[in-house]
């Protein structure tokens, strides 16, 4: 089992999803923490409802992203944590966890990458006009989505399409590529001497 934590500040779908799947045996991870930086987080109900612990901070309460990153450093390093999964963080990750996690930060976007990066990728796509998007899972690194891409899975859109039926579509897609592209990150980790 892989100990890993998942941020998250939203709706948490992404969560569920790395949730049931660890639940069902899909997903050989163990999620020892659900970090968020928003109180009001959705996700944050579901980490109660798994019974996962779950660390809340407010950036705001600390003087810099270094002094938050070392201190949620400090919480994951004594839970031993060996990947973070980025699951609907709204905030870039600082030097601080990049140099304490190299190429084990993981990331998922909603689009293909390098097309339509940071914030809506899918309202960008659908006012591009494109008549295709999809779903990026990558590592993380100092930019805004700009890592090396793992997995990508197209999606194409519809003609005419609402943005509600696409955003469905895109999400269900990311709730199953997304723990499987894990596994195959941490079943490699297995086998490495
Ligand atoms: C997902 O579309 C994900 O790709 C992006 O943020 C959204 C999070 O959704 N990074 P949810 O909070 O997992 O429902």
């Amino acid at each position: 089992m892989t100990p890993i934590a998942v941020f998250a500040s939203g709706f948490g779908s992404n969560l569920q999803a790395i949730l049931d799947a660890a639940a069902q045996g899909r997903l050989q991870a163990k999620i020892e923490l659900v970090v968020s930086d928003r109180a009001k987080a959705y996700a944050l109900v579901r980490a109660k409802e798994a019974s996962i612990p779950a660390f809340v901070f407010n950036p705001r309460d600390y003087a810099s992203k270094a002094d938050y990153e070392t201190m949620l450093a400090a919480r994951l390093g004594e839970l031993g944590v060996e990947y973070l999964v980025l699951a609907g963080y709204m905030r870039l990750i600082g030097p601080t966890l990049l140099e304490r996690y190299p190429n084990r930060i993981i990331n998922i976007h909603p689009s293909l990458l390098p097309l339509f990066p940071g914030k809506d990728g899918i309202g960008q796509a659908l006012a591009a006009g494109v008549t295709e998007t999809g779903v990026t899972v990558h590592y993380v690194d100092e930019g805004m989505d700009t890592g090396p891409i793992i997995a990508q899975k197209r999606v194409p859109v519809l003609p005419g399409e609402e943005r509600s039926s696409l955003e469905r579509r895109i999400h269900g897609v990311e709730h199953r590529l997304y723990p499987r592209v894990l596994q195959q990150i941490f079943s490699q980790e297995g086998t490495k001497c």
